[in-house]
């Protein structure tokens, strides 16, 4: 039979909790769970994509069937090329879901093959989101437990940068 393989695409910048949680329940449905880290040139981006597919790479390197790439151009195009037939996108509230519903509408307009799975954000981690925690980071504030200690140093080491630049 063929392998079950889903995409997990974001920006990633950075992983986070509420990320990890979504890998290891994936981990659980699927043969093999590709992170895909998505290169967006509307988005301005703290780290860059190597940063990113390293800080994953440690995040996920106890799990042997994730693993961690980066794409260009259209997700359904490089879900084609990957053979994966489920993108997984993580919901932590309503409020996502508005947004996510037109992005899984455009993407099965491109390709009714693959579909798009939701999965709810665990308990502990349905507040947490890239874009809060680089602030508070970028604050001063602890980030510790809601991002895995690599990351949080990684943030650290960018605002000192950023003091000092
Ligand atoms: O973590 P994010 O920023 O919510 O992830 C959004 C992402 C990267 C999944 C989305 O922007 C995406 O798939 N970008 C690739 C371009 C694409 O395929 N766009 C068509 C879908 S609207």
């Amino acid at each position: 039979m063929a392998e079950k393989i889903a995409v997990y695409p974001g920006s990633f910048d950075p992983i986070t909790y509420g990320h990890l949680d979504i890998i290891k329940r994936a981990i659980k449905v699927f043969d093999r769970v590709i992170v895909a880290v998505a290169h967006n040139y509307d988005k301005q981006s703290l780290f860059t994509p190597e940063e990113k597919i390293e800080m994953i790479t440690e995040a996920v390197k106890d799990y042997p069937t994730v693993s961690v790439d980066a794409f260009h151009g259209l997700l359904m195009e490089y879900m084609k090329k990957a053979k994966a037939t489920v993108a997984l996108r993580g919901l932590r509230a309503t409020s996502d879901f508005d947004y996510e519903y037109h992005m899984a509408a455009m993407n099965r307009s491109l390709d009714d093959s693959i579909d798009t799975l939701f999965m709810m954000t665990g308990k502990d981690y349905f507040f947490i989101s890239s874009r809060t925690i680089k602030e508070v980071a970028s604050l001063g504030g602890l980030v510790t437990g809601l991002v895995p200690d690599h990351v949080a140093l990684k943030l650290q080491e960018k605002s000192i940068h950023k003091q000092k630049g």
